[in-house]
Formats: structure tokens, C-alpha cells, sequence
């Protein structure tokens, strides 16, 4: 077969064979049009002329023509404008589709995480079912009351400490962060409970304690008598035992935030009671500990962490004296947290990195679906709410979910409508965009809304509270009205109560009213309750106020539910 050049230089084949190739009524053969067919290769070729690309264009298409045919036809402006025309349409149309992809992503509602749809109902153990008699609540006390969250359509319990601890300031002092505290039960108990919780599909937060231990707690033993290794773990700083006051700092509870030890013949710090010692957080083993407990948790299956009193997490490492509120105050008059700025104590730099390393840390446990972690800080900042927003992070680096929100705290000052619509703008106000808020109108540390507001409020006030916007945090017994009891001196259990009676958190623990059983039905075994049970437990209790159509249980059911819709 010999071969000629076609005009564009193509070295071009005389004559092609194409078995395949059928017409269009799928008779005929290739030779049939004009392409050869072996042995009649020079006369046919004569048939085939294809001197000039006019000539050859003629030639129709045909199934396995060659490359160079086939760019030859391709090129010709009757199959290249038509091909750029549908080019260029699939690319306008995936363009448009991606856009459009995008628009609805972000114009449509995030879908909402556990956290985000039911209210966050906050148990303090001591005081909310007691299973054994022994006068203090217990955790197979709480797994029995599982049902009054599904009847209140709650799905996120927060647990106030139960780790094993000495209890001087009943929790928040902790001995072990690996263990269950036996007044409380044993770890294979928590188990269980998380176990129960999660097949009835409700959330366990607990909290995190980072900024002290128990003076009891094994680190601040080996730390007193200088084990190399935890020797930094506390701020100790030189004094002596006549004059134990290295600076001005005063503990939240009052007095000095510093105590002479014996043992080192040291002082060191308590931001709380003494029996808080201050962990440094400056040593780097004292920050792997903490991120080894959050992993000890997270694997136990604990879905999230209420951080206590984050902003004393760290303080100045240069110790000087704070600046007094009112500087004419002699100095050693100076003995309360509002007497003086806390500069060098509080919201040091550092913290929020800290913070976010472990919010980091939690995420890593948050991939599988409905297993995201959630983290709540407790910060009470008072007017400086720049400072209680920077918990929420940046646009890039995530902290807290929310940090807790107490502004709603001063409701009772004033109950007009203009105080409460400050109250909510304070925080809606401040709250970076496209973050989540939350509201409190009451816990452990501070006195109980019904009391505090009156009884004729508790209904508008969870009413406020269960339609915000946002996850609002109750505290056991708000859902039924729950008053404070009157704590006389010789009844005070609150450390913090004995240091000043005024300040006693103890009214607002009391033990939580079930039914007008024996002790409210807190504990039906023995008389003995760690505090008394409030009088008025016969009319306000969770078994009256079920069968009531319009009690305060109901409402909240009523809302809560709403909040779903
Ligand atoms: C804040 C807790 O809410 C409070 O009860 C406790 O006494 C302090 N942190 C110290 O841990």
C-alpha cells in the first residue's frame, strides 16, 4: 500500500479498510463507500480520491476511521462549534450547580447537636436521690430518677463533682480524678449509669476540676516533700510561718490565698480553701496529667465537661501585690475578692490556649456521629463580658460551646421587663456572631430563682428561660419551684458558710422534693438527710405536680418540647 500526503502534510493510507463499518440501512460494506477491500486495493483506490480535503471531507464518517481522518473531520467548524458550545454549557451548568450547592449550604440552618436542642438540667448528687439511706444522694440514687428527664424531655444532665474526694468543699476538693468518690458509689456504678443514660438516650456531663486538687491528693503530697518529679506541681513561693503572706491575694472564700506548710516550710497558693491547693499549670507535667484525665473520661464514654473556675486556672508568675479597689483601704484590712482588681490572678495569658489544646482534644473523640463532646466553662466575669466571650473561641480555633452565662443570675434585682431585656441584650449583644448562648438562672453556688424572685416568678422566669434563644441551664428542683431552706450556724455544712455564714451555699442544696413521702422521697430508708429537706415539700414536690395540669413541671415539659418543634 503506498501513501500520499493530504494538504495539511498528513501522511494519509490510500486506502482503508473497515470491516466494521455498516450503512445506515446496515447492508452495505465499507467498500460500498469508497473505502477498499483486500485485493481490489488499486482500481478501488481510484474510487477513493482523496487529492484534497475537499474531496476527502466528503467522505462520511465512519466507525474506526484512523486518528488522523478523525481530527481531520473533528476540526471542521460543523463539529468543533458545536463541541465548544456543549464544552462550554457543562461547565457554566457544574459552575452554577457548585454555586448553587453552596448557597443552600449556607443559607440553610445547621443541623442542631444534642447540646443545642434540649435544656441542660444540672444534678448535684449529695442532694438528688439518696438509694442507700445513708442521707447523702448517690449515683444508683440518680439511675433510679432516669425517668423524670424523659417526662421533662431532657437529654443533657450535668453532674456536679463525684470524684473521690474528702469533701471539704464537697467535690470540688478532689483526691483521686480516676476514681469515684464511695459516698457516691464505686466506678462500676458510673458505668452503669452512663450505660442507662445512653440507651435512654440521654448525655452525661461531668466536671472537670483543672485549677486545684484536695490538699489529700497524691501529687500534693509528693509535692510537699519535694519529690523531684512533683516538687513544681503546686505555687509554692518562699514565707515563713509568722508572716505566711507573700502578697496581697485573697482566696474566693476569704482571706489570704496562701498557706504556710510545715512539711516544705513553704507557702502555697489556694485561690479557694486552703485545701485547694493550686496546681501550676506552667509545669508541663501538671498539663499532661490534666489531658490524660480528660482521655481517662472521654474513653469511659463521658460526653462532655463543665470546666470549673477557669479564669484562676493560671496567675502571675512575678507574684505581685493586686491593685486595691479603694486604695485608701489599709492594707490589711484587704481580706475579700471585691476589695481588690485581680490583674495577676485571673484570665492570665495562656489560658485560653490551654483551653482550646483541650478543646482539641475533645474534638478528636467528636468524629463518630452523635458523639460530639460538648465543653462548658465557668467563668464568672461579672461586667467584664469581653472577658466571658473569649471562651467562645475565634472563627478558627474553638474553645468552649458556650461559656455559662449568669447574667440572668440578677434577675430578682429588679423583675421589670426593660431589666430582663438588658439582661438578654448583654449577652446577645456581646455573643460573637454565629455562636450559641445559653442562660442560667441558678446552681449550686448561687441562692434559688424561687426564692430569690418569689414564687409568683418561677413560672415566667423558666418560661424566659425555655424559649431564648439558645440552651438553657436548669438546676434540680427549678423544674418544680424549689425554695432555699433556712440553714441555722449549728447546720452549716458549706465551708465557704463557715468562713461567713451569709455566704453558705448550703439553702440552695437541699435535698430534692419527690413526693410528700418520708424526706420528700429523697431518701426512704432513714431519717437522716445530709441537709434538711425544705417544709413546704408537701406542696411542692415532683409527684404533686405531675398529676397538675398547670404545675410548673408541666411547663417545662410543655416547653421543652416545644423547643423540639
Ligand atoms: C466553682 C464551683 O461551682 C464551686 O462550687 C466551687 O466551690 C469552686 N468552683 C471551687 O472549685
Amino acid at each position: 500500500m503506498s501513501s500520499k500526503k493530504d494538504p495539511d502534510g498528513m501522511e494519509l493510507g490510500e486506502c482503508t479498510r473497515n470491516p466494521g463499518y455498516q450503512d445506515e440501512d446496515g447492508g452495505g460494506s465499507v467498500a460500498d463507500n469508497n473505502a477498499c477491500v483486500p485485493g481490489e486495493k488499486e482500481e478501488d483506490s481510484a474510487a477513493v480520491k482523496l487529492d484534497s480535503a475537499e474531496e476527502y471531507t466528503q467522505l462520511k464518517p465512519y466507525a474506526g476511521m484512523p486518528k488522523e481522518v478523525l481530527l481531520l473531520y473533528s476540526s471542521q467548524a460543523r463539529y468543533r462549534v458545536p463541541r465548544e458550545i456543549l464544552f462550554w454549557l457543562t461547565v457554566a451548568c457544574t459552575l452554577t450547580l457548585v454555586a448553587l450547592t453552596i448557597t443552600v449550604i449556607a443559607l440553610s440552618p445547621r443541623c442542631l447537636s444534642w447540646w443545642q436542642v434540649s435544656p441542660v438540667y444540672q444534678i448535684y448528687p449529695r442532694s438528688f436521690k439518696d438509694s442507700d439511706g445513708d442521707g447523702v444522694g448517690d449515683l444508683k440514687g440518680i439511675q433510679e430518677k432516669l425517668d423524670h428527664f424523659e417526662y421533662l424531655n431532657i437529654k443533657s444532665i450535668w453532674i456536679s463533682p463525684f470524684y473521690r474526694s474528702p469533701m471539704k468543699d464537697f467535690g470540688y476538693d478532689v483526691e483521686d480524678f480516676r476514681d469515684i468518690d464511695p459516698l457516691f458509689g464505686t466506678m462500676e456504678d458510673f458505668e452503669e449509669l452512663l450505660a442507662e443514660m445512653h440507651s435512654k438516650g440521654l448525655k452525661l456531663i461531668m466536671d472537670f476540676i483543672p485549677n486545684h486538687t484536695s490538699d489529700r491528693h497524691r501529687w500534693f503530697n509528693l509535692s510537699r516533700t519535694r519529690d523531684p518529679h512533683y516538687e513544681d506541681y503546686y505555687v509554692w513561693t518562699d514565707c515563713n510561718a509568722s508572716a505566711p503572706k507573700p502578697n496581697n491575694w485573697v482566696s474566693v472564700f476569704g482571706n489570704s490565698s496562701w498557706t504556710y506548710d510545715e512539711v516544705r516550710g513553704q507557702c502555697y497558693l489556694h485561690q479557694f480553701l486552703k485545701e485547694q491547693p493550686d496546681l501550676n499549670f506552667r509545669n508541663e507535667h501538671v498539663r499532661k496529667e490534666m489531658i490524660d484525665i480528660i482521655h481517662f473520661w472521654l474513653k469511659k464514654g463521658v460526653d462532655g465537661f463543665r470546666m470549673d473556675a477557669v479564669k484562676h486556672i493560671l496567675e502571675a508568675a512575678h507574684l505581685r501585690d493586686e491593685p486595691q479597689v479603694d486604695p485608701n483601704k489599709p492594707p490589711e484590712s484587704i481580706t475579700t475578692e471585691w476589695d481588690l482588681y485581680h490583674d495577676y490572678t485571673t484570665s492570665q495569658l495562656g489560658l485560653h490556649d490551654l483551653l482550646r489544646g483541650w478543646r482539641a482534644e475533645m474534638d478528636s473523640y467528636s468524629r463518630e456521629p452523635g458523639r460530639y463532646r460538648f465543653m462548658v466553662t465557668e467563668s464568672y466575669d461579672y461586667h467584664e463580658v469581653d472577658k466571658t466571650m473569649m471562651y467562645y473561641g475565634t472563627p478558627l480555633v474553638k474553645e468552649s460551646d458556650f461559656p455559662f452565662n449568669f447574667y440572668l443570675l440578677d434577675l430578682p434585682h429588679n423583675t421589670s421587663g426593660l431589666w430582663v431585656k438588658h439582661l438578654v441584650h448583654l449577652w446577645m449583644g456581646n455573643m460573637p456572631r454565629g455562636q450559641w448562648a445559653n442562660w442560667v438562672v441558678g446552681n449550686h453556688d448561687r441562692p434559688r430563682i424561687a426564692s430569690s424572685a418569689g414564687q409568683t416568678y418561677i413560672r415566667v422566669i423558666n418560661m424566659l428561660l425555655l424559649t431564648l434563644p439558645g440552651t438553657p441551664t436548669t438546676y434540680y428542683g427549678e423544674e418544680i419551684g424549689m425554695e432555699n431552706i433556712n440553714v441555722t450556724d449549728s447546720q452549716i455544712q458549706d465551708p465557704a458558710g463557715k468562713y461567713n455564714a451569709s455566704a453558705s451555699r448550703d439553702p440552695e442544696r437541699s435535698p430534692m422534693q419527690w413526693s410528700n413521702d418520708m424526706n420528700a422521697g429523697f431518701n426512704n430508708k432513714t431519717n437522716t438527710t445530709w441537709l434538711p429537706v425544705h417544709p413546704d415539700y408537701r406542696t411542692i414536690n415532683v409527684e404533686v405536680q405531675n398529676s397538675f395540669t398547670f404545675s410548673h413541671v408541666a411547663d417545662a415539659f410543655i416547653q421543652s418540647d416545644l423547643r423540639k418543634r
